[in-house]
């Protein structure tokens, strides 16, 4: 353990005719030909209920992959008394050998599961290879593995003790006193392993509510998890319609936590519902979230053009502007629109938009029939606002698979709404700004938004970039100079925001761990 690796997991480029792309087109073809049963596990047993649901497959609606089953109240109960008895003998293990299982599991995920979780990821969350890579294979190893890492680093942490020695001071990790609700997105498939088994790590026990149109990649990830050796009814996997499990995890007063990603009414929904319950707890719940954004690329004079136009077009429209950090609202200088205009419709004319499985797909359909309506919703209002034009794009069909065309467009209002509400969607909003106005701009940036998740300054002239660091410090969680929003890297930039883009408490860093312990100081006198 002690030289546990810490490098990141390599990203593998897939090319035709790759010993890689022959594996994940047999893994295609083996889960695009079932629709797998998923039951909800609860400790050593499997639960099947009368409120049957499926997880179609985004970009082909008619076709399904998963039959899964939303969890009664009574189940989320008898999840809740499974898990919090086998926390007791879970952080009875000793850290090494909880290090051990990640090991094991990060070694599974990148050997012989590494194309079920990208295939499943590819299906059912409509990810091409290259973005199912990132996710599925090696941000969730990183994860699993840095975590780890983290985890050891942390503990290795012991107080002064003072000399002559009559005392021994010492500190001791324990995991949480009760359990926790991971609450996880469709977006990312690491994040869900992220969120159940960090906690997990720690030493507390988790119930983990996956995302509905996230279902057979998170079950993946469980089902590698117990053959790694986490002893069931450590973590339990709980489907379930969220209101039902949001009312009976919050009742609880063994609730020690939430680890959510999601929605800002979400967690502000489980908030309430935590204060109004504040009196049942044993412990202070702690809340931790993840939730919207509204990501900006702020664009300088002094910007080199061509790093504007392929940052930009990756950050909003990889994975159809579906990430949390991918770039939403761009403010732009007069002087550079024409050159940059130029280069976005050029290159954006080129992504194909279509099946995942397809090679040259640059992106698939967005996640399901809400999303859709959501985000068509804002080009419906571009289309018919007078303060707005559609530069690029504005093509949708939701007749095979939900799918929107890449969109750009051109708001003379930096305040309409789609320049500050969060689209979550393949929809670009630019406001060109005059030269001489640069200072009014720049403060839109953090003046037109609640939100604080990522951002981006593009310019050469190093006197403004060193001013952004002043005059954006509170605009971003995760902030970039000269590059595009998305693509944090675990261990390399922890991921979280502030203001409502959550209580950033940085995922893929060295502090995250310490959320899901609860340290204790121990002074023994000789
Ligand atoms: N880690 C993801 C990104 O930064 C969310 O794009």
């Amino acid at each position: 353990i002690d030289d546990f690796p810490v490098k990141n997991e390599p990203v593998y480029s897939y090319l035709p005719g790759s010993k890689e792309r022959e594996a994940i087109t047999a893994a295609l073809k083996r889960v695009g030909s079932t629709v797998e049963e998923v039951p909800i596990l609860i400790g050593t047993k499997e639960y099947k209920t009368e409120h049957v649901q499926y997880q179609p497959m985004p970009h082909n609606h008619k076709k399904k992959i998963a039959k899964f089953y939303y969890a009664t109240p009574e189940l989320v109960q008898k999840a809740i008394a499974v898990s919090t008895e086998a926390q007791l003998k879970w952080d009875k293990v000793p850290l090494a050998e909880r290090l051990a299982i990640w090991e094991k599991a990060a070694v599974l995920m990148a050997g012989k599961y590494r194309q079920d979780l990208n295939a499943t990821t590819m299906l059912g969350q409509s990810k091409t290879i290259i973005q199912a890579e990132i996710d599925s294979a090696a941000e969730l190893i990183d994860f699993i593995r840095l975590n780890a890492f983290f985890a050891k680093e942390l503990t290795k942490y012991q107080p002064i003790s003072e000399e002559p020695k009559s005392t021994l001071n010492s500190m001791r990790y324990r995991g949480l006193d009760g359990f926790v609700a991971a609450v996880s997105p469709f977006n990312f498939t690491a994040i869900g392993g992220n969120l159940a088994y960090t906690p997990a790590l720690m030493g507390s026990s988790v119930l983990w509510k996956p995302s509905d149109t996230a279902l057979l990649s998170n079950y993946t990830i469980y089902k590698i998890m117990i053959e790694a050796g986490v002893p069931p009814g450590v973590v339990n996997f709980i489907p379930a319609d969220g209101p039902v499990f949001g009312d009976n995890i919050t009742a609880s007063p063994y609730l020690a936590g939430i680890n959510f990603t999601g929605s800002v009414p979400t967690f502000n929904r489980l908030w309430l519902q935590v204060g109004k319950n504040i009196n049942v707890y044993k412990n202070f719940p702690r809340l931790i979230g993840e939730c919207g954004g509204k990501n900006f690329h702020f664009v300088h004079p002094s910007a080199n053009v061509e790093s504007v136009v392929n940052g930009t077009i990756r950050s909003s429209f990889e994975y159809c502007g579906q990430k949390c950090s991918a770039c939403s609202r761009m403010y732009l200088p007069a002087s550079l629109w024409p050159k940059i205009k130029e280069g976005l419709l050029a290159t954006r004319d080129k992504l194909k938009i279509g099946d995942v499985e397809n090679v040259d797909s640059f992106a698939g359909a967005v996640i399901d029939k809400k999303a859709f309506d959501r985000i068509t919703g804002y080009i419906k209002h571009a289309k018919e606002s007078p303060n707005l034009e559609i530069v690029g794009g504005g093509q949708y069909d939701e007749s095979c698979g939900y799918f929107i065309q890449p969109t750009i467009v051109v708001s003379k209002d930096p305040k309409d709404k789609i320049m500050t509400e969060e689209i979550f969607g393949p929809v670009l909003s630019i406001y060109v700004y005059q030269d001489k106005d640069l200072d009014q701009a720049l403060k839109l940036v953090t003046d037109t938004t609640p939100y604080a998740l990522t951002g981006a300054v593009f310019a050469e002239d190093e006197a403004f970039q060193k001013r952004c660091l002043d005059d954006l410090k509170y605009s971003a969680g995760n902030y970039y100079i000269n590059d595009k929003s998305t693509g944090s890297v675990v261990g390399q930039q922890p991921f979280g925001g502030g203001r409502m883009s959550g209580t950033n408490d940085k995922a893929g860093g060295p502090h995250y761990v310490l959320r899901w312990a609860t340290p204790q100081s121990i002074k023994e006198t000789f």
